[in-house]
């Protein structure tokens, strides 16, 4: 059985807004396993930052971890003293953002950055850590490695940022990456690139990627799981091959629906009918009942649970659209932390 890096079990992160409680994260579980990538979709709003955001223990004010557990490789990050929790990161998980301008420090060349950050994190001398950098620049494809350690942010392209952040991220060998919209800025050749890289990285160094995006397009590219997330919760989780091929739920039906295929529509966007709903005083209600085309009487009294409809799928819906379901609710048998 495949050892999963980072077990995330009922995480739920709230706002507490003057207007009320922001239930931007409601109760997710998920895993990512060593050398796979779990891809987290899902549209704009939904609670995926704010996820990534939770594991790297980060959430901004007024956001608030308020249940949950979030194991590193046995390791429960929510009880670690804040200054282990400094050392996790980045040593142990390693993060990427949309915008890697602003997780440069535009006055100092890429060199400088990425030699302060393995020396933070390991004992070697500045020599080492140099030819470390570059190894790890010629890594990710960047050609002229040595150059690019003396040039500064401004100086690169968008794509060249991207993949100098990726072997900052990469150089302390993390087991776990969180890649939030890491390609959503670039143009689709680069984007590529990366995904790539990503791909090669992954099978060399066995890290365990959690790839945020809402192109389901990228997931498809390079996730061997996904979780459909929406309005703070996973709608439906199971590998790549069940979820694109039968989608259980009506949520993930449309958003599929929604990617314009050549050979049906002519490349015309349909995307999703109406809104998500707002995450202030969430009801206890299928939050995606409003618009749902199947709903029935349950669905405004009852929030489905995320339950299996086969070992590897599992789906939250009242009515999903696969019609064998198991009795039992789904108890996360393999997320039940067992170290
Ligand atoms: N600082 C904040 N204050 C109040 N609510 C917030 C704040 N940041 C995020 N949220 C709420 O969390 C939800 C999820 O945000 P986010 O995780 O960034 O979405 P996305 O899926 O686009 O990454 C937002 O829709 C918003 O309602
Ligand atoms: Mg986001």
């Amino acid at each position: 059985m495949e050892e999963a890096a980072l077990r995330v079990k009922n995480l739920s992160t709230h706002f507490y807004t003057p207007r009320g409680i922001v239930k931007a994260v409601n109760g997710i579980s998920f895993q990512v396993k060593r050398g796979q990538v779990l891809g987290l979709v899902g549209e704009s709003g939904c609670g995926k930052s704010i996820t990534s955001l939770s594991i790297l223990r980060l959430v901004p004010t007024p956001g608030k971890i308020v249940g949950g557990v979030i194991y590193l490789n046995g390791k429960n990050l929510l009880q670690l003293p804040k200054e282990e929790m400094r050392r996790v990161r980045g040593k142990e998980m390693a993060m990427i953002f949309q915008d890697p301008m602003t997780s440069f420090n535009p006055v100092r060349s890429i060199g400088r950055q990425f030699i302060e950050t393995i020396l933070a994190h390991m004992d070697i001398t500045k020599e080492e850590a140099w030819n470390r950098a570059v190894e790890m620049l010629a890594k990710v494809g960047l050609p002229a490695p040595e150059k690019v350690m003396r040039q500064y942010p401004f100086q690169l392209s968008g794509g060249m940022r991207q993949r100098a952040m990726i072997a900052i991220a990469l150089a302390l060998n993390p087991k776990v990456l969180i890649a939030d919209e890491p390609t959503t800025a670039l143009d689709v050749t680069i984007q590529a690139q990366i995904l790539a890289e990503m791909r090669r990285l992954k099978d060399e160094f066995g890290t365990g990627i959690l790839l945020i995006t809402h192109d389901l397009g990228v997931i498809a590219q390079l996730a061997d799981e996904v979780a459909v997330m929406y309005a703070g919760s996973i709608m439906e989780y199971g590998s790549i091959t069940t979820v694109f091929e039968t989608p259980a739920h009506p949520y993930t039906r449309a958003l599929l629906n929604s990617i314009p295929r050549l050979d049906r529509d002519e490349g015309t966007l349909k995307p999703v009918k109406g809104q998500p709903p707002s995450l202030l005083n969430l009801k206890e209600q299928c939050p995606f009942l409003p618009r749902c085309d199947r709903a029935g009487k349950l669905c405004s009294t009852k929030k489905p649970l995320l339950t299996a409809i086969t070992p590897a799928h599992r789906v939250a819906c009242n009515y999903p659209l696969s019609t064998v379901i198991q009795e039992e609710e789904v108890s996360y048998r393999e997320l039940a932390c067992t170290n």
